[in-house]
């Protein structure tokens, strides 16, 4: 903003208006908007399909998924899959790279990252900031049939629900704005997910045994262009923000906040955490809050160099990073952390759920869609809403 300074001295009202008005439309900005009470009540809760042996989202996941065998490509289409007929309006891609590693005798590994992304319909590619989640969906190859249901089968399907809960208001958002008269150009926030592979070594966690995936991704993102006069000159400037969820689905969290830029956002997730508890939407056992760091200010904040994950390359690149995982002083990563007992057994599906709530509340507070959410008059077992249920209720509020 120190860029753009207008002298407002002496200038009548409207000038003021036009003005300040120039400002806005010169800065993109972050968006954020709280929701009501009547809005997060009204949020749909995972069911069925997070059943870990027979849901239709999750347990497809919860299988092992190393690079290059079956199991993972099973899950790459799963993905796929489910973007294409749960969520159409999303534009997939893959990022291929290949990588020797140290047990692959030489030979290159494929390696595939998952992206895919809805913007404001008619918005010029390299014009949209993405609120960009991530989680890895690669397995670890040791133990012997590791499954990494926490790490990060988990996390996955929690950002699936997060998107599909918040895609018919995207949908009644964009529309409404057309209808409105309101050029779409102007509208600058698009959402992204990544699943990002080979984030696991395959012998020993190193610079170059690790992170194979967001390592070809970011240098990828940062040396292609977006168009001429782009307002961002790189996907990669693209990611308004890069939040990566890892190691979610035990109970009790503790998720630290580690970067003064994005504490912000940080302190956002801990009030919609406060408030869906008092609400009555979380389920999980309310021990202690899961965001322990929302007392502090930004300048409390360390960015101490701790935890090495996805996010470090496009850290070292200058995208805005916030960072999801259990981890706390003295108690560490969860338990059940890189054993066999990682597994769907062992997770709180509770908490997992919880995430799934939180989450989708968070990608509605970013995308402003309080206004395109279902409310509490049209949801009538609360957390049971079925799509095809949502949409004869929205027809007959219409009526
Ligand atoms: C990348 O890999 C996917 C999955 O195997 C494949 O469908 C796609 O064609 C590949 N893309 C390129 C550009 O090679």
């Amino acid at each position: 903003m120190s860029t753009a300074y207008c002298d407002l001295r002496g200038l009548r009202g409207h000038i003021l208006y036009l003005c300040l008005g120039l400002l806005l439309l010169l800065i993109p900005g972050e968006a954020y908007e709280k929701l009501s009470d009547d809005r997060l009540k009204a949020l749909p809760r995972p069911s069925q399909d997070f059943d870990i042996h027979t849901g239709a989202l999750f347990s497809p996941i919860l299988q092992p998924r190393v690079p290059g065998t079956p199991g993972h490509t099973a899950v790459l289409e799963h993905f796929a899959s489910f973007f294409r007929t749960t969520l159409p309006q999303w534009e997939i891609e893959f990022q291929n790279s290949t990588a020797k590693t140290p047990i692959s005798h030489g030979k290159d590994v494929p390696f595939i990252n998952f992206i895919a992304y809805r913007d404001p319909p008619g918005a010029s590619k390299g014009d949209v900031g993405r609120l960009t989640l991530v989680a890895h969906y690669d397995s670890k190859l040791e133990p012997e049939g590791f499954i990494g249901a926490i790490d990060s089968a988990a996390p996955c399907a929690m950002i699936m629900h997060a998107m599909r809960s918040i895609d018919s208001a995207l949908d009644k958002k964009w529309a409404a704005m057309k209808e409105q008269g309101m050029d779409l150009l102007e509208e600058h926030h698009g959402i992204q997910v990544l699943f990002l592979d080979g984030e696991e070594a395959f012998k020993e966690w190193s610079t170059t045994d690790s992170l194979y995936g967001a390592r070809a991704l970011a240098e990828h993102w940062d040396t292609q262009m977006n168009p001429a006069m782009s307002t961002f000159k790189t996907p990669l400037s693209s990611i308004s923000l890069f939040v990566l969820l890892d190691l979610l689905g035990s109970k009790n969290p503790n998720i630290q906040s580690y970067y003064p830029t994005t504490h912000w956002a940080y302190q956002s997730l801990g009030s919609l955490e406060k408030r869906l508890r008092s609400l009555g939407k979380l389920k999980s056992p309310p021990a202690e809050p899961w965001f322990i760091d929302t007392s502090k200010d930004s300048h409390q904040v360390m960015a101490f160099g701790g935890i090495q994950d996805d996010h470090l390359p496009f850290l070292a690149r200058g995208v805005e990073i916030l960072h999801l995982i259990d981890f706390a002083p003295f108690k560490g990563f969860p338990s059940v952390w890189h054993t066999a007992d990682d597994d769907a057994e062992h997770l709180d599906m509770d908490t997992v759920k919880d995430w799934s709530v939180l989450m989708t509340a968070f990608a509605a507070e970013w995308m402003e869609l309080e206004e395109y959410l279902d409310h509490q008059d049209n949801v009538r077992r609360e957390g049971e809403l079925e799509e095809s249920e949502a949409i004869r209720l929205n027809k007959k509020t219409e009526l």
